[in-house]
């Protein structure tokens, strides 16, 4: 079988009645991409009602990390749904919310003990880290990060700072929240080099911030995406977190990593957090986690959980179908060797692009780790190329190729871990045949 099939140029008949329907009954709150409706998808091929096969690089955004349909989490998922749905976790007991957590202390970085509270989603783990950090430090300041996604309920949308569209009107939002720059190299904030600049994304912290109007002994959390997602695919230098995790200690402020969207091998490791040598006190995980399943995990250290009962519980966190899901996500990365196939798959990925650099004044930098890659489109001056990424997007669409853009002109690729050499390289020679068509126009 060749894929991408394209039978009728999407959105087909199907499709677009689909999408009326939509507009009339359900809220238009939500900011998408373009009108894939999705009939079924299996392994990375997604099929929409209108019979066209699409490669899926975008892996459900960054849900369905195993692909579609891995037989051992469609076992684990219909033996658990014969076997009871649900049974709050929050008053009674079953083993399989324990066994996910025994794994997930395997998985976690940190040689120490962990204890993990389960939500339903990404938002919510990082609710349930702010409120952890809260409690144990008793201190209520907070940094996170500009650019930075976390969630869109009020605490997580404290932190969030993306765009102006997911604030506006939903302010005053929670207190105590200072932001600051993300180490984005490509555009420096402070326009600096690295690795000339020292650091100075982490001594401006001291100098600006703690000396002048952020007490430190009031901050007790700082929230981070090791690569910041929604904002761009923005990974950063080496040294960075290491030199930050160092102000941190000397402050007694808990270092979180919100491994929402990096999380669960997409990196080419479990976490993106341990390319960095750093071992973060809090880790949220969500997405790819349970294959589809809602389940947003909030790992910490085993001491900081000292939070005492009725402090924190979800009625459906950690539902016992989404619990069998996990477990069999964590099993099939490790047996099916998926992490070494991010690895590979996604230093092709880079060095392909690279060479598409050289020859294409659109592309301004490329970047990633593992399956978690970005291309930065820039106009002549450098400039975020926005419609013309946004052009590139919706032709790859219309070709097969499933790609969406992040940042304010980045092309992102994110494609299952288990993606073939071939399906990369069929993605890849339509992307580059898209960005020469918008380079033309
Ligand atoms: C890094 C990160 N954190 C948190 C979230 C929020 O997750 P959810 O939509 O499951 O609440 C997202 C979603 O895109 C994310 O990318």
């Amino acid at each position: 079988m060749s894929y991408p099939k394209i039978v009728v140029t999407p959105p087909g008949p199907k499709a677009k009645k689909i999408v009326e329907r939509d507009e009339r009954y359900i809220s238009p709150s939500f900011g998408r991409a373009y009108p894939l409706v999705v009939k079924k998808a299996e392994g990375c091929i997604v099929t929409d009602v209108d019979g066209n096969e699409f490669i899926d690089m975008n892996s459900g955004l960054a849900v369905t990390n195993v692909g579609h349909g891995n037989k051992k989490v469609l076992k684990a998922v219909h033996d658990q749904v014969d076997r009871f749905l649900s049974y709050s976790y929050t008053d009674f007991f079953y083993e399989n919310y324990i066994d996910l957590g025994e794994q997930l202390h395997e998985i976690v970085p940190g040689n120490f003990e962990k204890k993990f509270f389960y939500g339903n989603s990404g938002a919510e783990a990082n609710e349930a880290a702010i409120k952890l950090a809260r409690w144990h430090t008793k201190r209520q300041g907070i940094l996170a990060y500009i650019s930075s996604f976390h969630g869109r309920t009020m605490g997580a949308l404290s932190l969030t700072a993306s765009k102006p569209a997911q604030r506006r009107y939903f302010q005053p939002l929670i207190p105590g929240v200072e932001h600051i720059f993300y180490p984005y190299c490509y555009r420096c904030p402070f326009n600096l080099e690295c690795p000339s600049c020292n650091f100075y994304c982490v001594d401006y912290i001291e100098e600006y911030l703690f000396n002048k109007f952020v007490p430190p002994e009031d901050v007790g959390l700082l929230v981070a995406e090791p690569i910041q997602g929604e904002g761009g695919y923005v990974v950063p230098p080496k040294g960075y977190f290491p030199k930050l995790k160092k102000l941190l200690d000397k402050h007694g402020i808990l270092f979180a990593v919100d491994e929402v969207q990096s999380g669960m091998g997409r990196t080419g490791k479990w976490f993106a957090i341990e390319h960095f040598g750093v071992v973060p006190d809090i880790m949220t995980i969500a997405k790819g986690i349970a294959a589809g399943l809602p389940l947003g995990v909030m790992a910490s250290r085993a001491d900081l959980q000292d939070w005492t009962p009725g402090s924190h519980a979800s009625t459906f966190g950690g539902n016992p179908v989404a619990c069998a899901a996990a477990s069999a996500v964590i099993k099939a990365i490790k047996e099916e060797k998926m992490l070494e196939n991010a690895q590979k798959q996604g230093s092709h990925i880079i060095k392909r692009l690279n060479e598409m650099k050289g020859n294409h004044p659109l592309i301004g930098d490329v970047r990633g780790l593992g399956l978690m890659c970005g291309v930065e489109l820039v106009k002549k001056d450098k400039s975020p190329a926005a419609q013309e990424t946004e052009d590139v997007m919706m032709d790859c669409f219309r070709k097969g190729i499933a790609v969406v853009n992040c940042g304010k002109s980045v092309i992102r690729l994110m494609p299952p871990l288990i993606i073939t050499r071939e399906l990369i390289d069929k993605s890849l020679d339509q992307l580059e045949k898209s960005i020469s068509i918008v380079e033309k126009t």
